[in-house]
This record gives C-alpha cells, structure tokens and sequence, in this order.
C-alpha cells in the first residue's frame, strides 16, 4: 500500500502535468467537411531569416506574384521578386484550402529538408508555428524524427478553414493566425477589425483565454466572385484592401476600401492577353460609364466573368442606380518592405476602445513598460537622439529579454527532471 501523497505535492505534480501539457498541446481551430471542394485561405507567417520574395514563396510552392498582391505590395517595383524581406515580417500567404480526411487542411506544400534541419526547426522556425513537429511527423510516417535525410521531400500540413467563405454572411477568407506571446483576444480583434464575440464563435472557444501557440482562424472581409464553376479561377476571393493577378497574368482584381465588390480590369504586367473589350461596345474590362437622366444614373459597365479555356470572359451590364457611383477607389499599394517596426514584433496588437460587450476584463492594460524612444528626457539621455534606427531597437530588445528567457528556460528544465 502506498502511502497518500501529502495534497502539496499532489497539487504541485498536477500543475506541473499540466503545465507540460500546456507546452505540448496547442489548441487550432478544425473544421470538419465532407465534399472536395477547395477554399482559398491565408496563412499568417513570420519569416525566420530573411528571404527573397521567391523564396518565400517557394517554401509553400505559390506565385510569386500572388505573394505581393496578397500583402498589397506594388509588383511594378524594379525586380520585386528578387527583393529581400527582413526578418520577423508578418506576412499573408494565400494558399488553396482541401478537405483531407473529413478536415480542412492543406497538404500542398512541400519541404526538402536541409543539413541541421530538424523537425522542430522545421516546424516552429521555417513555418513558423503553423504546423507542429507531430504533425509532420504524422504526415510523413517518420518512425524516427531523429534521422531525417538531407533531401528528403517532406509534406507540409498546414491549417486552414473555409466556413463557406462567408462570416455572417458576408463574403470572408480565413486567415491561420499563430498567437504570439504578447496577444491578447481583443487584440487580435482590433487589429483584424473584427470583434472578441465573432472570433469566439468561429473558432468556438468558451472563454476569451488564449495561448502562445494556438492557431486562431480570423475572419478578413473580402470581394467574393461568381465565376462559372469550370472557369479555372473558380472561387476568386480577395481581402478587403488587397489584390490578386488571375487569368495568366492578364487580369487584376482588387477590393476596397471603398465597398467589398470585386473590381477588375487589365493587369500592368499584361503582355500577351486575349481580348479584353466587352462584345458590342467600346468598353475595356473595368470601364464603366454613367449616364445621368431623370429617372436615374445609367450605368453600363465591361466586368470580368472568370478565365475559361484560356479566354478571358467579359460582361457588359446595365443597371439603373438612384446615383452615379463615383470614380473607382483602389487600395493603397506599399513597397515591398525592407525593415519591420520593432511594434509590429514585440508590442501587443493595438487594444481596441471599448466593443461594448463587456470584455473590458480582458483586455490587456494600455500602459507600456518600456517608454517609447524619445518620449520622456530621462530616455533620451541615454542614447544619441535621432539615431536609433528600428534595427538597433529591435537588437536591444531581445537582450534585455534574454535573462528572463535564460530563467524560464531553466524552471522548463527543472520541471522536467522533477517528473
Ligand atoms: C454557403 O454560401 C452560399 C452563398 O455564398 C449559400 O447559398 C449556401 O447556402 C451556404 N452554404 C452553407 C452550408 O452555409
Ligand atoms: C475595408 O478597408 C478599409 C480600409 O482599408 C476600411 O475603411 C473599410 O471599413 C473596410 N471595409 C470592410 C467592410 O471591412
Ligand atoms: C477603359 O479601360 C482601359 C484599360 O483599363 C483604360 O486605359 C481606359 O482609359 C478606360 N476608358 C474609359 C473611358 O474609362
Ligand atoms: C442606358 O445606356 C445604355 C447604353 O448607354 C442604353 O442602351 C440604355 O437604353 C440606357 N438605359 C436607360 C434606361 O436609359
Ligand atoms: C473548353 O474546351 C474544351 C475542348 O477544347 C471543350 O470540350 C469544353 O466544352 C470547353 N469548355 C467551355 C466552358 O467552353
């Protein structure tokens, strides 16, 4: 018979149970489903070095080109593809979502694993937390992670979500968001312009808690299409403030800000395209005319209706509107970037208002430790005013992490060896 454990210990070793636990088993948001249809979606990923803008986007085998219109990068930008996005970038990567065994996941991507790559490098540092060790593991049959080829083809399973395209029946694309350490719900909510309440439902949580390492999916207003279901960009969804290239290259597409209706017309980089002028008018794709008369505003407009058998289709409309719409509004583009503010890595997402839900329990407190550069005089005493670049902050920051994480690293260890 052994003897009670006194209930100090009990409660200690359930805590370090659970704790371990905590460390293992991050939760992600599963959508079950059962026919074969693909979605499109987005990945929310960190880049761990930097890397070329090709790079990237052959570590999940898409478009370059898809890459930058995705983020609302201006792909006119001297040798764009070529260019080197910094570290520690967040970025949206579109990827085609499948239904694989009853769940929506995307099993497209693949990796050819390097010397002194492992499956945890690979996972939490390449992919940046969107898939865990045990997953590839999984998906690959890898008896031993401990001996991986150099070379070897890997299947990257990555998570994404459909929902039917839609959030409360509004066109939506669903973006895989890894939580970092400092995000809080509310947060997550702001900076998505979404609220606490919706997040909750589509990822159906029971409480407001989240955790370093979960993967939430976060609904992105988006321009939906209806393109017959043979054309071969069938599906077309495009996030509020952002743009895609279809039709070989010969058709841009962008939505917002103005309104969520898909606006498309001829591509920039448009060389050798098939016609792109509506039958029976002098109307290019995107044109639209007004007409004003007593009864109303007259639109005519030439839009696009999909790519099929290689033949970019148009469609001339008339509609009579109570008022002319005004001119086209366009996203604005940025240059693809070269640096990341050191707010973007390290502070909390923006903490909204006030939603009026009575969520103000979990928002995190605005006060910041760390004084911004520059706001108080004792600050800028200490370092030469003016000359802190973003790059020198984001070094000191890690430094002066660097104890804490040295200690927490530590207990990690002890907890381990007390089991
Ligand atoms: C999916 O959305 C379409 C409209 O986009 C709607 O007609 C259909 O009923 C929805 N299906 C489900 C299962 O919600
Ligand atoms: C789309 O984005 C713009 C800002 O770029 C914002 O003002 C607008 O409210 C957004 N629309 C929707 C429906 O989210
Ligand atoms: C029609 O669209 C083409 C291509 O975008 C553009 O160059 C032209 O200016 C437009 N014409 C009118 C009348 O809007
Ligand atoms: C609207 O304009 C189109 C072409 O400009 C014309 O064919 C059509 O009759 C007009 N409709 C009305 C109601 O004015
Ligand atoms: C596309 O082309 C194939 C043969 O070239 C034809 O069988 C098919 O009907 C075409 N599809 C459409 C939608 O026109």
């Amino acid at each position: 018979m052994s003897k009670p454990k006194p209930p100090i210990s009990r409660t200690l070793s359930l805590f370090l149970f659970l704790g371990i636990l905590g460390l293992v088993a991050s939760k992600s948001t599963i959508e079950p489903c059962s026919n074969s249809d693909s979605c499109n979606a987005m990945l929310g990923y960190t880049l761990y070095t930097d890397l070329k803008v090709a790079e990237v986007a052959s570590l999940f085998q898409i478009d370059p080109i898809s890459l930058l219109t995705a983020n609302a990068i201006d792909i006119s930008y001297p040798d764009v593809e070529n260019h080197i996005l910094p570290s520690q970038l967040f970025l949206k990567i579109p990827i085609t979502c499948s239904c694989v065994d009853g769940i929506r996941k995307s099993m497209a991507t693949k990796y050819k694993t390097r010397p002194s790559d492992t499956l945890s490098s690979i996972s939490d540092s390449i992919y940046s937390g969107l898939v865990s060790a045990d997953q590839i593991r999984e998906a690959n049959s890898i008896s031993d992670p401990s001996v991986l080829d150099v070379g070897q083809t890997l299947v990257i399973p990555l998570p994404c979500t459909c929902f039917n395209g839609t959030d409360n029946s509004l066109p939506a694309i669903y973006l895989s968001y890894v939580v970092r350490a400092v995000d809080t719900l509310a947060g997550i909510a702001a900076s998505y312009s979404t609220t606490i309440t919706d997040l909750m439902n589509v990822n159906a949580m029971g409480s407001t808690s989240i955790k370093e390492g979960d993967i939430l999916a976060v609904p992105l207003p988006a321009c939906a299409s209806n393109f017959p279901r043979y054309s071969a960009d069938y599906g077309l969804i495009v996030p509020n403030g952002s743009y895609a290239i279809t039709a070989s290259h010969c058709v841009q597409c962008s939505c917002g800000p103005g309104n969520l209706n898909l606006y498309c017309m001829p591509a920039s980089l448009a060389v050798s395209c098939s016609s792109m002028q509506c039958r029976n008018s002098n109307l290019m794709l995107g044109n639209v005319t007004v007409q004003q008369s007593t009864a109303g505003c007259n639109v005519t407009s030439c839009s696009y209706g999909g790519y099929i058998n290689g033949t970019i289709v148009t469609t001339l409309s008339t509609s009579l509107q109570p008022r002319c719409p005004g001119a086209q509004q366009f996203p604005t583009l940025i240059a693809p970037p070269s640096s990341v503010s050191k707010d973007s890595i390290f502070a909390p997402a923006p903490a909204p208002q006030s939603d009026g839900r009575g969520t103000s329990g979990t928002i995190a407190p605005t006060s910041s430790v760390v004084p911004s550069t520059g706001s108080l005089p004792g600050v800028t005493a200490n370092a030469p005013s003016g000359s802190v670049s973003s790059d020198a902050s984001f070094l000191v920051k890690p430094l002066a992490r660097a104890p804490t994480i040295l200690l927490l690293a530590l207990f990690a260890e002890l907890m381990v060896s007390m089991l």
